[in-house]
Formats: C-alpha cells, structure tokens, sequence
C-alpha cells in the first residue's frame, strides 16, 4: 500500500512537471521571445526586420567616391565609371526604345540628343546604325562571360584568369559599363560589321570625333589612353555628359594630341565642382 501511494505522488509529481515545461514553452512562442533562428530575420510586434547588412546604395557609394564633391555631382549620369568604381547591380535607369535605326534603348532625356546627332550625319551623307544601347548588370555579366570564354576557346592554353585579363580590354565587368547607365550607345555605319575599322566605320568614327561633342556626347575611350582607362581605343562607343560638359570637354582638349580620357575629365569636374 506503501509503495503505491510513493509510485502514485511520483507520477503525479512527473505529470507536474510536463504540464509546467509545457505551459513555459508556450509562453515563449505567445510573447515571440523565442523564435527558430534563421539568421536573417527575427519577429518583434508582428513587424519582420531584416538584420542582413544592408549593400550600401549606388548614391552611398558615390559620396564615398566623391568626397569632396557636392551632392549634385552624385548625379549618376555625370558618375566616372572606371574599373575601380562602378554601379550598383540594382542600378536600372528608365529606359525607351530609341526609334531610330539599330533600334535599342536609352533614357528618355538623350533621345533627342541622339536624334539630333543621326540628322547631322545623314545631312552628311553617312547613315549611322546603333549597335548597343542601354546593357543591364546581368546583360553585361552575360556578354563579358562569352568574351571570356571565347578568349578561352581561341587559346586553350590561357589560364582563366588571363582569359579575365584579355576580355576586360575592349569589355567592361559588369557594374562597370557605361552601357549600365542607360546614356551610352555604340555606333556604326549602317551597312557596315560592328566594331571594325573599315573606310565606311572610319568615317563613322571622324564624324563621331567632329561632331559628338556638340551634341553633348563624348568618345570614353580616345585613342592612346589605354593605359589610364584600361580599355582599347574605342572611337564607336559614345556617352551622354550634356552639352554644356561635352563643350567644356572639347575645349579643353582642343589642342591636345592625346585626349583626357572622359572619366579623368569627370572626376576632374567633380573635384572642382566646375560643372560650366
Ligand atoms: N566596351 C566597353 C568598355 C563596355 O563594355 O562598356
Ligand atoms: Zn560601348
């Protein structure tokens, strides 16, 4: 009778305990004091917080960039984008299609720019063709990866890393294009092979370094400037500054053999904040 009773208060006792471990549990999902941990999110008030630390912004990247620069300068369409110092991956401008031959899109505010430019050339006599316009992130990522790979097909000897090294001379990493901002197009004549240095791209090309400037475009990567811009000669690819930079720009290398290379003339202008 003894034991029974000892057998009894200790079940009891046992079932206590469950009873009290299980309410305790409980409270603690009720007042979301204990959550699973995924490292990402918690719950406080029914509100979700995302504790990933956020990517700094394409805005807090400029200002780190431009530090003594005023906040105007921050506008990404005056950004020097280099090698070093690029875009952000969500960076993705408002763009339209350009309606004019090649296609392609831009934003909205150079188009007329543009248009203007493709009439000077036709009252010239040459047709001009737009080969590429705006590039996302992931569109550059794509064309730099099959340059690579075709760099790596033409010499299977190269190791990755100098395929890397060959294709990043006539095409930029992604987050490191003009193309990105949506301002930039590369030009050719329209009956002509993109990218080529035939008599009719020639004078595509004379015509570009004439008139470019007074539409308010710019050539980013002059002849001979391969060492400070880490790009190849590319008399075909044209980026929107406005006109009052593209002026001040030629001006300025009016008389000089070899041209500043535009993003130079960028940071310059910026550092000055002498934007007239
Ligand atoms: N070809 C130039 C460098 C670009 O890829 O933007
Ligand atoms: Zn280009």
């Amino acid at each position: 009778m003894k034991e029974y009773k000892l057998i009894t208060k200790i079940l009891i006792f046992i079932l206590i305990l469950m009873i009290g471990s299980s309410f305790i549990v409980g409270m603690f999902f009720v007042t979301g004091i204990w959550l699973p941990d995924d490292n990402s999110s918690y719950l406080d008030n029914n509100q979700i917080h995302i504790t990933e630390t956020p990517k700094p912004s394409i805005t807090e990247i400029k200002l780190k960039y431009f530090e003594n620069c005023t906040k105007e300068s921050s506008d990404p369409f005056l950004y020097p984008i280099t090698k070093d110092e690029g875009l952000d991956q969500d960076y993705v401008p408002k763009v339209i299609p350009t309606n004019l031959t090649g296609g392609k899109e831009v934003t909205e505010s150079i188009i007329p720019y543009l248009k203007k430019l493709f009439q000077k050339a036709k009252s010239e006599g040459i047709n001009l063709q737009i080969i590429s316009g705006y590039r996302s992130y992931q569109t550059q990522e794509n064309i730099f990866n099959s340059y690579v790979n075709s760099e790596l097909n033409a010499n299977p000897y190269l190791g990755y890393e100098d395929a890397v090294i060959k294709a990043n001379i006539y095409s930029a990493k992604p987050g490191h294009s003009e193309h990105q901002l949506g301002t930039t197009v590369d030009i050719k004549c329209v009956d002509c092979t993109a990218f080529t240095f035939s008599e009719k791209n020639i004078e595509v090309y004379n015509f570009l370094e004439e008139n470019a400037n007074n539409f308010g475009f710019v050539i980013s990567y002059p002849e001979n400037t391969t060492e400070i811009t880490g790009y190849k000669y590319e008399p075909w690819h044209i980026r929107y500054i406005g006109t009052e930079l593209s002026l001040k720009y030629k001006k300025k290398n009016a008389d000089k053999e070899i041209k500043q290379p535009l993003q130079k003339f960028l940071i310059d202008t910026c550092k000055t904040g002498n934007y007239g």
